[in-house]
């Protein structure tokens, strides 16, 4: 099996290959091709690969290239993890938003947005490379915002496209965790949009166990949801959003703490990031990843007075190499797996038309991702997704026309934009910071 990496010199790289190094049953990745557009990247990223491999025998051999075409041809799968404009550009997308007075954050809101109109036309360039190089590949996307961008990438690769996220996988073993289930038994209804899903049930032995949590006082707030949106939202809701539903429940609060900050998270881990990229090697990459994973959401825990995120807590969160894998193994060995994915929504959510990329538990199998019915979404959330749809809409539609009018409506109508004033000044801030978005100029 051969595996290639779009966005080979990334910080997370090693932890997939780590995760390779540690499968040795049959049908393997055997090859990992890296592609990165920074050959010294990929040169850092390399070397930590190197060293990780040292005293594994069957270690799957690395190649890297800085041409696309030639890392793509010949492969199996295709894990696309870009991060277009660095983690500068993303410090850009947080600061103009929050200057503006309104969210600003990776993926929800305006700095999301703002990312998608950055990031979409780079996704369907390599769509169509994947499509005209390496038709029969699987291409895994990580790439942010995971669901507006494998939506972008399904209109030129269909379902051949399935997209990623940590989050609801993290989420369910927690809530598994803490009723004292193992995840391995549990069946998890989870639905939404990527980083705007709900877990609203949790079956074992047949059994929704959800119903018992919620009611348990102690056991509620001793896990991470419990301690950040409050157990009394948690019951109000009858059910668990996405960590990232943070930002739209508590969005004032967020907004405050995240202006107050020193700098936003973009920002400190650029400045980590190139302490490590100066000087790479695998000992300064895990002592990194380690202070990186400790300080995740940490100002939505501190503006949520939620206290330290439990040590147990932080095990369960980094779990997107793995799921990556388990989604590769299933379809490379027809072994068949359930795994919460973003995939079309076919007839999954009445509300959204069948072309949608929504996030639904699937069963996968040699032949890719088949969505799973649920049960339907309750009008308020049904109300979220319908409006954060349409605004991913609005940003496919600016970012393949370079219509301004297209990215304003994208801007207006999301839910943490208040004003169109305000989203037409964002546009013109994120127009100034981003030479790329130069095309929806005024
Ligand atoms: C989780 C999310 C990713 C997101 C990341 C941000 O893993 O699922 O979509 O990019 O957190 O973490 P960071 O450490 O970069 O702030
Ligand atoms: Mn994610």
């Amino acid at each position: 099996m051969r595996l290639t990496i779009l966005g080979g010199g990334g910080f997370r790289v090693p932890l997939v290959y780590g995760a390779l190094l540690d499968d040795h049953a049959p049908g393997r990745v055997t090859e990992v091709t890296l592609h990165d557009i920074d050959g010294d990247r990929l040169k850092a990223i390399t070397g930590v690969l190197a060293q990780q491999a040292m005293g594994v025998p069957d270690a799957p051999a690395v190649h890297s290239t800085t041409d696309l075409d030639e890392a793509l041809r010949g492969a199996d799968f295709v894990f696309s993890a870009i991060r277009v404009g660095g983690l500068a550009g993303r410090a850009a997308d947080e600061r103009v938003a929050l200057e503006e007075g309104v969210l600003g954050q990776e993926t929800v809101g305006a700095g999301g947005i703002a990312y998608g109109l950055r990031t979409v036309p780079v996704a369907t360039h390599i769509a169509r490379r994947v499509a005209a190089v390496a038709p029969d590949a699987w291409v895994i996307n990580f790439t942010n915002p995971a669901g507006l961008v494998t939506e972008a990438m399904s209109r030129h690769l269909g379902d051949r496209v399935i997209g990623i996220c940590d989050s609801p996988v993290g989420l369910g073993r927690r809530a598994a965790r803490v009723l004292g289930a193992d995840p391995a038994d549990t069946w998890i209804d989870y639905v939404g949009l990527n980083h705007l899903g709900w877990l609203r049930g949790l079956r074992v032995h047949g059994r929704d166990e959800l119903p018992r949590l919620l009611a348990d006082e102690h056991l509620l707030g001793s896990f991470e949801e419990g301690r950040l949106f409050g157990t009394d939202w948690l019951r109000s809701l009858g059910a668990i959003p996405n960590e990232y539903l943070h930002y739209y429940y508590f969005n004032r609060e967020t907004v405050r703490a995240y202006r107050e900050a020193e700098r936003t998270r973009g920002a400190f881990l650029a400045d980590q990031q190139s302490a490590f990229y100066a000087d790479p090697s695998y000992a300064s990459w895990d002592r990194t990843r380690a202070e990186r994973e400790a300080t995740y959401m940490a100002d939505n825990r501190e503006a949520a007075g939620a206290g330290e995120r439990d040590e147990a807590d932080l095990e369960e969160s980094g779990g997107y190499e793995k799921v990556a894998l388990a989604l590769m193994r299933a379809i490379a060995r027809d072994e068949r797996a359930t795994l919460i994915l973003n995939v079309r929504n076919r007839h999954v959510l009445s509300a959204l038309d069948a072309d949608a990329v929504i996030e639904v538990p699937c069963l996968v199998d040699a032949n890719g991702a088949h969505p799973v019915a649920v049960d339907p979404l309750p009008g308020h959330a049904t109300g979220l997704i319908t409006s954060v749809k349409a605004v991913e809409r609005e940003v496919l539609t600016a970012a393949t026309t370079a219509s301004r009018a297209a990215a304003v409506k994208a801007f207006a109508l999301h839910p943490l934009v208040d004003s169109v004033a305000v989203a037409r000044r964002l546009l013109d801030g994120y127009v100034s910071a981003h030479p790329e978005l130069a095309p929806l100029r005024a």
